[in-house]
């Protein structure tokens, strides 16, 4: 039986990235992937998401295109053609993904994957079709949408209830959309249904929405999807459901009944280590998922754990970093995890972007900070491409080093200028450091150095 270095098990960011990176180091990798490669990311998440707010965004500027000087008339949105440009790019992506496993000599089988236990040689793995070795194991086998035991959720599936993966395949738009949940899915496919047409009403168990977001822009976010036509029920819990009809209860006990034609159900992700095997090897795992240090290493000599299934931070990009980590371990490279710089983004109208510590965790964690903050109208470019529109960056620095501790941004372009928060985080940088880069003009990103020019000087 061939013996394989590396055996990576899961085909999403976690999982491919870490096989290409493996082989790319010299070693004999074999990839598991039951599905399609490119996991939930790019088959039923962030990538298919984007194609589809993309199209609302668009759909929203041809109809504001009057405000730049621009007519337009009876600009309509074509439900089946959006989401089949969705397939489109999903396809082509996935299909680069395969290019690139060919490329770096990746062994990629198309099968489900159980660990069976270890041998002289390593771990066995075994699929309906075979058994096989490998030296070390990478287990990147994802999350899965949380389903709550809520009355009629199982019995209503399909047609009235869905998950991610079939709100974004809907060839038509659903007249009410109810959305269970506000969180990160939650709202950016309410943004996308309320911007194509759908009545949105969002269900938050929370007194806000957008989770550990920054309160202040979470309150704003709010506000601006209010005005993209969604309704807010928050402090709400869904209580259950019948065809039709969704019934919530909320802070002070009111209940009330929403009328729908769809749900989506969107409150959370579980980690997928259930019936793969890991009892087999004694892999150790928590409620949230494979419990693993900052090397992505778990209990068990040899074996790893990337991505969602470990449960530190279900995002895509958390995860590409996990299985560079990992396999730079396995090639006795010194590195390892830092989770302080790592930035998450809500692709609505407007977009959401931060890094770091928020007012509400230096509170709670006394850790001693000062906050500035400037409207994005201080941006030059900002004013000339968003007519009408406002937005927000506020930094949080440490009020006795003056390292920046947290950036955080509302507004368009916001996703594409995070990183350069998450930069000021990962190289410690002082207010007066960042304020020696020489930011580009006009571009939005200089409101970052508006802001560290409204701290005091030291
Ligand atoms: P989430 O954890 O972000 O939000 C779930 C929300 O549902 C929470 O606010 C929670 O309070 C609420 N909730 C739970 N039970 C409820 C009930 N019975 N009634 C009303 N509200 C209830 O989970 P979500 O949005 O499903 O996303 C899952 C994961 O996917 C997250 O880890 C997220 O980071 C990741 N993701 C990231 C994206 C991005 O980075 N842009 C895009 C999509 C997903």
């Amino acid at each position: 039986m061939e013996v394989y270095d590396l055996i990576v098990i899961g085909g999403g960011p976690g999982g491919y990235l870490a096989a290409e990176r493996a082989a790319r180091g010299g070693l004999k990798t074999l990839l598991f992937e039951k599905n399609s490669l490119g996991g939930v990311c790019l088959n039923e998440g962030c990538i298919p998401s984007k194609a589809l707010l993309h199209s609302a965004k668009t759909y929203l500027h041809a109809k504001d295109a009057f405000l730049y000087g621009v007519n337009t008339e009876g600009v309509t949105l074509d439900q089946e053609k959006v989401i089949a440009r969705k397939r489109k790019v999903v396809r082509s992506l996935v299909s680069g993904i395969d290019a690139k496993m060919r490329q770096h000599k990746v062994t990629v089988v198309k099968e489900q994957a159980t660990i069976d236990g270890s041998c002289n040689e390593g771990f066995r793995v075994k699929t309906a079709g075979g058994t096989y070795i490998g030296k070390k194991l990478i287990i990147a086998t994802g999350s899965s949408p949380a389903i709550p035991p809520i009355p009629g959720v199982r019995e209503n599936w399909g047609d009235f209830v869905c998950t991610n993966r079939e709100i974004l395949e809907l060839t038509r738009i659903p007249e009410k959309l109810t959305v269970i949940g506000g969180g990160v899915i939650g709202l950016e496919m309410a943004a996308y249904y309320a911007a194509v047409g759908s009545g949105v009403t969002v269900v938050e168990m929370l007194d806000h929405i957008a989770g550990s977001t920054d309160r202040e822009i979470s309150t704003r976010l709010r506000k601006e999807l209010e005005a993209l036509g969604i309704t807010f029920l928050l402090g709400y819990a869904c209580e259950r459901l019948e065809p039709g009809k969704v019934y919530v209860k909320g802070p002070d006990g009111e209940q009330k009944v929403i009328d729908a034609n769809k749900v989506l159900l969107s409150v959370g992700r579980r980690a997928n280590y259930a019936n793969i095997g890991l009892e087999s090897i004694g892999v150790k795992t928590d409620r949230n998922g494979i419990l693993t240090d900052a090397m992505c290493r778990t209990n068990v000599p040899d074996v790893y754990a990337v991505g969602d299934v470990n449960g530190h931070h279900m995002l895509a990009h958390t995860a590409y970093r996990e299985a560079e980590v990992a396999v730079n371990t396995i090639l006795g490279k010194k590195d390892f995890m830092r989770y302080h710089a790592n930035p998450s983004v809500i692709y609505t109208m407007p977009e959401v972007a931060s890094v770091g510590k928020t007012e509400e965790e230096c509170i709670e964690k006394n850790i001693p900070f000062e906050v500035k903050k400037l409207s994005m109208r201080y941006s030059g470019r900002f004013v000339a491409e968003n007519e009408g529109a406002d937005g927000l960056c506020k930094i949080i620095v440490h009020r006795e080093n003056r390292t920046i501790l947290g950036v955080h941004l509302m507004g368009a372009y916001a996703g594409e200028m995070i990183w350069g928060g998450a930069q000021l985080l990962e190289t410690q940088f002082r207010v007066t450091d960042g304020r020696q880069i020489i930011f580009p003009h006009p571009t939005v990103s200089e409101i970052i150095r508006e802001v560290l020019w409204e701290f005091p000087d030291p």
